[in-house]
């Protein structure tokens, strides 16, 4: 079976600011990357999926874009821009964009027009509504970075309307001067060589304010139908939405190939699982193995020949993987190979977020002043007005803060772990020392090299693409057990990800002669047994013929 090349990828997200430094400003560039593409080649990823590094003021560290055509001065210039494409070809990587419009910049020429009069030519680019008659405000959405969705604007005595920050107002794609401004951008930026885009909240751009429908409104999947039309259609690209909304069913909707839309979306239920149901990621849950794999064996089952999953554990709004589901302490290792482990072996493509690789881990940064990031700070703010005890408050910014994902890259154990030669716009990890790339590399069993590996094997071996996923042991509440397979290949995948050692009975009809390990963690194996015994956070995978 021949794949887009998209199927047979792995991805790696650069977070810009917090990648690598070049010239000594504290704060991650381009030319700081173009420095890490050797070693970005050597862990064998194929794509980047570069986080905003479009002009902007900054308030959410460039999802807030003020110039779609330009990149930010702090991290360089269009020339660096063109550099980073062309030395990422060179090692045969391509380059993902963030494609941020939901929303754009305040100090967006467009809306710097459209604020000052309802004449602007650019006015019907934005969502306004009046003050309903008592004066209260048009509906009572609230903004995901705390407090209303609707915000004042004295000079055309109205509100306009913005799903974040108060500096992030939503475009309006009913009007369709924006689709087509924002098709003509997509395509000079596919013109300019790069490989696609990770499109940022996607799901959001169909809304429809009025009757308070957001997520998945009645006209996003029109509005995705044209942009493909207008812009990626015969460009082979690679297109990720992030699909907070999305079920296996509207999963089918955005990926299914003859709908021509995008090549697959984000879910986020495995994400979800660790979060209070009614209050959210900052009450947070403890993680249920069990629960975790019904939720990810429903997308495998349900998108097979139907549309193709992504697969993820962390990304630059989430916490570290080996904090959230493994072991950050004792079993850092071990648990991070098991969890790339089972999320590779099964079918989709795999984002590795940087220093995943690496397994960095969550940061505690003690008072809040430490904290950069403005979901943190503002939703820090309101609940502490509302009551909540500050010392929960940290507790749960400690588990889900989007800052732990963005303390700077450790590179080494220098001053500012090397990423930087000042002072970092972000504290770094204190555990650099320990946790870094230079270290990962010297150990040949490192995690690095277990990442290494993985990719490796999805180059080789046909049956991590196409193979069918079975569960298996699906109510073992320590281990991650399952099938892939083809007509010419069975694949065996297990995990334990637990810290006690473990026996657990394979079915008869798995043992065979000819088994092969194709990767393993912890343990060295060479067959199978009908009881495989399992240290901690023990994983594998084997083909059995
Ligand atoms: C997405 C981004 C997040 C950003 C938000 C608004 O969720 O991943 O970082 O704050 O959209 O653009
Ligand atoms: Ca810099």
């Amino acid at each position: 079976m021949t794949h887009p090349w998209w199927k047979t990828s792995v991805v790696y997200q650069i977070y810009p600011r917090s990648f690598m430094d070049s010239n000594g400003d504290g704060m991650g560039d381009l030319n700081g990357i173009i420095s890490k593409l050797d070693y970005l080649a050597l862990l064998g990823i194929d794509v980047i999926w570069l986080s905003p590094v479009f002009k902007s003021p900054m308030d959410d560290n460039g999802y807030d874009i003020s110039d779609y055509d330009d990149i930010a001065p702090e991290f360089g210039t269009l020339a660096d821009m063109d550099r980073l494409i062309a030395e990422a070809r060179l090692r045969d990587i391509k380059i993902i964009m963030d494609l941020v419009v939901n929303h754009s910049s305040d100090e967006h020429p467009w809306f710097e027009s459209a604020r000052q009069s309802k004449d602007s030519p650019y006015r019907d680019y934005y969502i306004w509504r009046e003050a309903q008659p008592d004066g209260s405000l048009p509906n009572d959405i609230r903004s995901y970075f705390g407090g209303p969705a609707w915000t004042f604007n004295p000079a055309t005595n109205d509100y306009y309307f913005h799903q974040f920050s108060t500096k992030q107002p939503d475009l309006n794609w009913d009007n369709p001067a924006v689709p087509d401004a924002v098709h003509a951008m997509m395509n000079r930026w596919l013109d300019r060589g790069i490989a696609g885009f990770r499109m940022d909240v996607i799901d959001l751009i169909g809304k429809d304010v009025d009757n308070k429908v957001l997520a998945n409104g009645p006209t996003l999947h029109s509005h995705l139908q044209a942009m493909h039309q207008a812009t990626l259609k015969g460009r082979d690209a690679l297109t990720v939405g992030e699909t907070w909304s999305v079920t296996p069913e509207t999963a089918q909707l955005y990926s299914a190939p003859e709908r021509e839309e995008l090549s697959m979306v984000f879910q986020f239920e495995h994400i979800e699982l660790t979060f209070d149901p009614v209050h959210g990621k900052w009450r947070p849950r403890e993680f249920d193995l069990v629960a975790l794999k019904h939720v990810f064996a429903k997308w495998q089952t349900e998108l097979d020949g139907q549309g193709w999953n992504s697969l993820f554990w962390n990304n630059h709004d989430l916490p570290r993987a080996v904090s959230k589901y493994g072991d950050d302490g004792e079993y850092r290792e071990a648990s991070a190979k098991a969890l790339a482990t089972v999320l590779h072996g099964m079918q989709g493509t795999p984002y590795v977020y940087q220093g995943e690789e690496i397994g960095m881990t969550n940061v505690a940064f003690k008072v809040i002043e430490d904290y950069q990031d403005i979901e943190t700070r503002n939703l820090f703010a309101e609940r502490l007005e509302q009551g909540d005890a500050p010392d929960a408050l940290m507790a749960a910014i400690h588990k889900n803060s989007r800052d732990n994902a963005r303390t700077p890259m450790q590179w080494d154990a220098s001053d500012n772990a090397g990423f930087s030669s000042a002072k970092p716009w972000l504290k770094v990890n204190p555990n650099y020392p320990e946790i870094n790339v230079e270290a990962s590399l010297e150990d040949q069993n490192s995690i690095f090299h277990h990442y290494q590996r993985l990719i490796q094997l999805r180059k080789t071996n046909p049956t991590l693409i196409d193979g069918q996923f079975k569960l298996l042991l699906a109510d073992h509440p320590q281990v991650f057990a399952y099938l892939r397979k083809t007509d010419s290949e069975t694949l065996l995948v297990v995990g334990n990800l637990s810290t006690e050692h473990l026996t657990v009975p394979l079915s008869d009809n798995l043992l065979s002669d000819s088994a092969q390990v194709l990767v393993c963690s912890g343990t060295s194996r060479t067959g199978l047994s009908q009881r495989v015994e399992l240290a901690p956070y023990d994983a594998f995978i084997m083909s059995l013929g």
